[in-house]
């Protein structure tokens, strides 16, 4: 009689073929289908050690492969730095950037260049756009052709990148006993060990161990590649004046200096894109919660609810052995 009603109830509610039921109970029949979570896992475990367990081993071969490249480098390896803006949430200490750019110009700029940095990228970063359009007029730009056709010379503009130390790569070789002063916009980006490498080349010259030939017009300088550098030590305690009196200039202060500003020319938009970070980890942080917490809202009916065709067998069709109410 119960079962009677309970069809009736079904066909009232219209529906012969949706009936939501726990899933707990249907754990046995949806394990047989290889259905459950669980059952995808041991399915798919083995795979996924087999993949583990090959990604482990490539890993650990490349890592001894660095080790043992790292091992027969031909140069010390600079120590590690504690850098102010190293960390997902410190900037570019930017006074030290400002003493950097004079390093820069009063020292390293008669041989270096700085091809990608113009005098506008200084304004608001170090200094103020009065200071940055003196700075830039202090140089003399080639210009032209005029009404006439004519090249001349004007002082510089915001406009205006920083002027070469030399014409062409020729004579900068002709001036350095053959050897480039290599451009100083990226080079904290494109060298390995990156500010920790500059500081430690700029700061380490000796005097060449016992037994090493050294070559006319070469400096010995351990970090670099070979030992044999054709720039000579530039930075030495004094080489510039600092506008503040509390910072003393002593070599590895100036070192530091020019490698902040360095590291600043190489990555210009470096702490914008650190606060653009934190701002897009903290936003999707939330829309992951939120949408996560919607979904399992959303899913819930759908996830616990099982189809299954129910046939109306009543009993009275039971005992007389017909189906009253089979589909037809
Ligand atoms: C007298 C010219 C001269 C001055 C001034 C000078 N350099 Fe150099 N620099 C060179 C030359 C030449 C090389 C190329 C060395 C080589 O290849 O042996 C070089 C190379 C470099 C390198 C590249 C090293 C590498 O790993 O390839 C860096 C970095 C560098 N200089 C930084 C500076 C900084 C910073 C200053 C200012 C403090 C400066 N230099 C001032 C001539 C100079």
């Amino acid at each position: 009689m119960r079962t009677n009603m309970a069809s009736k109830f079904l066909s009232v509610v219209g529906s012969k073929l949706l009936k939501s039921t726990p899933s707990a109970l249907n754990w046995t029949s949806m394990r047989r289908n290889g259905s459950t979570k669980a059952g995808t896992w041991f399915r798919t475990r083995p795979k996924l050690l087999a993949f583990g367990a090959l990604a482990g081993t490539a890993g650990l071969l490349l890592y001894a492969l660095d080790a043992s490249v790292e091992a027969s480098d031909d140069c010390v390896h600079p120590p590690k730095q504690n850098w102010d803006h190293n960390g997902l949430l410190s900037a570019l200490d930017m006074e030290g950037v400002r003493r950097g750019y004079k390093v820069y110009k009063e020292v390293c700029a008669s041989c270096h260049s700085l091809q990608y940095i113009a005098y506008r990228n200084l304004v608001d970063v170090c200094m103020t756009e009065a200071e940055a359009k003196a700075e830039a007029e202090a140089i003399t730009v080639k210009d032209g052709p005029d009404e006439q056709g004519n090249y001349f010379e004007r002082p510089g503009k915001l406009s205006d990148y920083m002027p070469a130390a030399y014409d062409n790569e020729e004579a900068a070789r002709a001036a350095n006993n053959g050897a480039y002063p290599p451009d100083l916009s990226y080079i904290v980006a494109a060298r390995k060990g990156g500010e920790d490498y500059i500081f430690a080349l700029l700061t380490g010259y000796c005097e060449p161990p016992a037994g090493f030939a050294l070559r006319e017009g070469l400096y010995y300088n351990p970090y670099f590649s070979g030992g044999a550098i054709a720039m000579g030590q530039l930075i030495d305690n004094e080489v510039v004046t600092y506008d503040d009196a509390e910072i003393a200039p002593t070599s590895s202060q100036i070192a530091k200096d020019v490698v902040t500003f360095l590291k600043w020319t190489s990555e210009p938009d470096g702490d914008q894109r650190k606060r653009l970070l934190v701002k897009v980890v903290m936003i999707s942080a939330f829309l992951v919660g939120i949408s996560y917490y919607i979904k399992r809202f959303k899913w819930s009916s759908l996830k616990s609810r099982k189809i299954m065709f129910v046939p109306e067998i009543n009993e009275q069709s039971k005992s007389n052995g017909e189906g009253k109410n089979c589909p037809k």
